[in-house]
């Protein structure tokens, strides 16, 4: 049986840093389950549809056909449509300003729940984002959710040169009414404002072990 590591909590808490890490030192495949719902909303963006019309998303998600698969190192997931692999389109003002309407969409995320848990049946996993301990992966044992300051994460974001505005996000996707951003009860919570990046991979790496992943 594969494993599941889940990592979840707000825009710009760590999650992917930490992952990426995590995927090479314990060999497994790093899935972004927020690139997913960032795909769908750049395509539905180049349809041109409006986000706010929810009927005409709705009719629209049959002929998505969003591909997710894994890149050629073997350890991180990949998005596309017709064999075109997207990277930074994704992470344009445009699809920051989307996705968390589009997230907030119930027919849409139960196409993306099967996406996320079929990587399981492939290989161990870490994966991250919003529900992945509350919804995706409610038995894993392996659960986390990171923190940090709004003040620490709208910093990171500008660090990067990206605009985005991590508040605004988050707020849609705390207060949504299908798996909405908040902590698995059994999740081991961690501010990853206290360390730098390799202090939170070793807080992690030893709850793992804590918690008998070997
Ligand atoms: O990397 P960052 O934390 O900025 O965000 P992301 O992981 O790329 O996720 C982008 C958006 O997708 C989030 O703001 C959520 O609206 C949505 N998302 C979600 O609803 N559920 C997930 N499991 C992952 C992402």
């Amino acid at each position: 049986m594969s494993r599941a590591i889940a990592i979840d909590g707000p825009a710009a808490s760590g999650k992917s840093s930490v992952a990426k890490v995590l995927c090479q030192k314990l060999n497994l495949v790093m899935v972004n389950s927020g690139s997913m719902y960032r795909a769908v909303a750049w395509k539905l963006l180049q349809l041109g549809i409006d986000l706010d019309d929810t009927d005409s998303i709705i009719a629209a998600l049959p002929n998505l056909n969003l591909q997710c698969g894994v890149d050629e190192s073997g350890y991180f997931s990949t998005v596309g449509y017709d064999g075109v692999i997207l990277t930074d389109e994704l992470r344009t003002e445009q699809v920051n300003n989307s996705v968390s309407r589009v997230a907030s969409i119930p027919e849409i995320r139960d196409i993306l729940l099967v996406k996320q848990r079929d990587y399981l049946k492939s290989s161990d996993v870490v994966m991250e984002g919003r529900d992945i301990g509350t919804v995706i992966f409610p038995d894993t044992p392996y659960k986390f959710f990171f923190q940090a300051s709004e003040k620490i994460r709208q910093a990171r974001r500008e660090a990067e040169g990206i605009s985005d505005s991590v508040a605004a996000r988050d707020k849609l996707d705390s207060s949504r009414k299908t798996a909405p951003l908040k902590p698995a009860e059994d999740a081991i919570n961690i501010d990853t404002g206290l360390y730098d990046l390799n202090g939170v991979v070793e807080c992690v790496l030893s709850h793992l072990q804590s918690l008998g992943w070997e």
